[in-house]
C-alpha cells in the first residue's frame, strides 16, 4: 500500500502570516525523499492556503505523481486543464467548512459529472471521486467513469476504538470491495492518523492512502522525514 501526503497545511502556516514560509514545494520534495509515492494537494475556490503558483510548482517538481484535489466547477476545470496533474480528485465544497465534510453526492450530479469527468479524462488526466463508503454512491462513480475513487474514512477516524467504529470499519471494507469489483482502483482517506490507520490497512482492497494533517502536525514537531517515514512504516 502507497502514502500520497498532503501539503495543504504547510501552506496554512504559510497563510497564518501571509507570508512566503514554509513552502509546500520543499515539504512535497521531502515527503518523495522519505518514500511518499504521490503528493495531494486541495486547491479551494476561496484559495486559503494552496494557489495556483503552489500548483504550478508542484507540477514542475513533483516526481512521483501529483493528485489535486477540487471541486467540479468550470473554474476548477480550467486550471486542471492549465496544470494537466496526473490526478483530480473532485471533491465537495462548502465555503465556511474547515475541511471536507464528506464524500461527493454522485447520485445527485451524474449528468454534470459525467461530463466534466470526460473532458479532463480527454485531456489525460485520470480523474478520481472522494465518496462516502455507501454502494450507490460507489455504483454511481462506476457510470459516471471515474478510473478511481477515494472512501472517505471520516467517519471512522472520528469514532473511538468500539462497536461502532468496527462498523464504520465495515462499511470501508464493504466499498472498498464493491468499488474493486466494478473495476475501480481504490484509495482511502480523511481524518487518518498515526494511532487509527493500521486496521484500514488490512482491507486488502486499499492501493493508497491520502493523508495531510496528522502528517504535518507531526512534522512540526519531529520533522517531515521522520514524519513521512514513520507513517510509511505503519502501512506497510
Ligand atoms: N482526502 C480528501 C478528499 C481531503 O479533502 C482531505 C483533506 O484535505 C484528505 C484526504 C486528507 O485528510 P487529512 O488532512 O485529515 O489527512
Amino acid at each position: 500500500m502507497k502514502l500520497a501526503v498532503n501539503v495543504d497545511h504547510i501552506a496554512t502556516i504559510r497563510e497564518a502570516r501571509r507570508h512566503t514560509i514554509p513552502e509546500p514545494v520543499l515539504a512535497a520534495l521531502l515527503a518523495e525523499q522519505a518514500g511518499a509515492e504521490g503528493i495531494v494537494c486541495h486547491i479551494r475556490s476561496d484559495r486559503r492556503h494552496i494557489k495556483e503558483r503552489d500548483l504550478h510548482l508542484l507540477k514542475q517538481t513533483v516526481k512521483t505523481k501529483l493528485n489535486i484535489e477540487m471541486a467540479a466547477t468550470d473554474e476548477m476545470k480550467h486550471i486542471a486543464m492549465d496544470i494537466k496533474p496526473d490526478i483530480v480528485s473532485l471533491v465537495p465544497e462548502r465555503d465556511e467548512e474547515i475541511t471536507t465534510e464528506g464524500g461527493l453526492d454522485v447520485l445527485a450530479n451524474e449528468a454534470h459529472l459525467q461530463a466534466h469527468i470526460q473532458e479532463l479524462r480527454q485531456a489525460g488526466i485520470r480523474v478520481s471521486i472522494f465518496v462516502d463508503p455507501d454502494t450507490d454512491q460507489i455504483d454511481a462513480c462506476q457510470r459516471v467513469g471515474v478510473d478511481l475513487i477515494e472512501i472517505n474514512t471520516g467517519k471512522y477516524a472520528d469514532l473511538k476504538p468500539g462497536e461502532k467504529r468496527d462498523q464504520a470499519l465495515e462499511e470501508i471494507g464493504q466499498a472498498a470491495r464493491n468499488g474493486a469489483g466494478s473495476g475501480l482502483v481504490i484509495h482511502a482517506g480523511h481524518g487518518l492518523d498515526y494511532f487509527n490507520i493500521r486496521p484500514v490497512t488490512a482491507i486488502p482492497e486499499m492501493k493508497e492512502f491520502s493523508i495531510g494533517f496528522a502528517i504535518v502536525a507531526r512534522a512540526a514537531l519531529v520533522g517531515i522525514d521522520r514524519a513521512v517515514r514513520e507513517m510509511i512504516a505503519l502501512i506497510q
